[in-house]
């Protein structure tokens, strides 16, 4: 079989015989064109034919079993660094199997979301200046990659509303990857992570509310720990809290540190009619905080940007 370039050569001179059709007579123009139409198809095909040969050679298959070594050697490159598991991945997981084991549901979070989802389902005004306060990003398409894992109460609240009626309640926790348009230093990333808590019933309250926040981190630090809240404002919560634990002496801690660990409160109504459940039926708490600064007290670190920076001296200690 020629190959690819004489094939294109051939196409190439064929080309030039089009000049010649009109110094024919004319009955014999058509034949002509026809002939050389039909070798020009011929040709073509045979250039792609040829073509899909030649790719078939190049990726040839690898042989992953073939020795790897060089004179003699193996390359220290592929003897010393074996990669391991994100830091934060392994934690992730630590706090979705916790939540599992109290009863939670999963649902993970989205790397793109809608203005609808980061704010008007979530109670935020049209213009109002809260809006501001989650430094989004937004790509040209007017996307917003979310700012929060609130992003998902709406979706959460729809997708297991059968729950109520079914009689029991709405238990889920939602991790995602989550990023936010900030200068970024010791304590502030552009990306980070959070988990929500979404809990809806007929008769829940805030204690029942702390009662499950307790537990969740006293499970994560393996420890009995001091609690208490202070007063947020959320549009999506009424009332809204901040959730604070007291710094473990085992962490460091000297007894009056106090860290907040998360935003909470209760549903705001209108965030549970939006999604079509009847607030004066059932009511629902819900949180959500940042994964990073968890893992850092846990792991005692105090530059969350070790955890983006592809650092693998940091990442090599876990
Ligand atoms: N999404 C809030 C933030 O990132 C935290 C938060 C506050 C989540 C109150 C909630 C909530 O679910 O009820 O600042």
């Amino acid at each position: 079989m020629s190959s690819v370039a004489e094939l294109k050569k051939q196409l190439k001179d064929l080309n030039l015989e089009y000049a010649k059709i009109k110094d024919l007579p004319k009955e014999e123009r058509a034949a002509f064109g026809q002939k050389i139409n039909q070798q020009k198809q011929a040709l073509e095909q045979q250039i792609i034919e040829a073509e899909a040969k030649a790719e078939e050679v190049a990726v040839e298959a690898l042989d992953i079993t073939a020795p790897c070594d060089v004179n003699g050697e193996m390359p220290k490159f592929l003897s010393a660094d074996h990669g391991s598991r994100h830091p934060l991945m392994t934690e992730l997981d630590r706090v979705i199997g916790i939540y599992q084991s109290m009863g939670f549901d999963i649902m993970e979070s989205r790397q793109l979301d809608d203005e609808f989802h980061m704010f008007d389902s979530l109670n935020f005004a049209k213009g109002h200046p809260a809006r501001d306060g989650y430094d989004t990003f937004r790509t040209e398409e007017g996307f917003i990659p979310p700012a929060h894992t609130s992003t998902m109460q709406h979706r959460v609240l729809k997708a297991y509303k059968h729950k109520l009626d079914e009689g029991s309640a709405i238990a889920v926790a939602v991790p995602g990857r989550v990023y936010r348009n900030e200068d970024v230093d010791a304590t502030h990333e552009h990306t980070f992570y959070q988990c929500e808590g979404v809990y809806v019933s007929k008769d829940c309250t805030l204690g029942n509310m702390l009662a499950i926040l307790r537990e969740f981190f006293e499970k994560y630090y393996g420890q009995k720990l001091n609690i208490k809240t202070q007063p947020g404002y959320f549009p999506f919560t009424e009332p809204s809290l901040e959730f604070l634990i007291e710094k473990p002496k085992s962490l460091g801690g000297k007894g009056d540190g106090w860290l907040e660990m998360l935003g909470c409160g209760m549903i705001h109504p209108n965030v549970l009619k939006m999604a079509g459940i009847d607030p004066t039926e059932y009511q629902g708490f819900a949180w959500g905080g940042g994964i990073d600064r968890l893992v850092m007290l846990r792991y005692g670190l105090n530059d969350v940007r070790n955890f983006e920076a592809a650092k693998l001296d940091f990442l090599k200690e876990f």
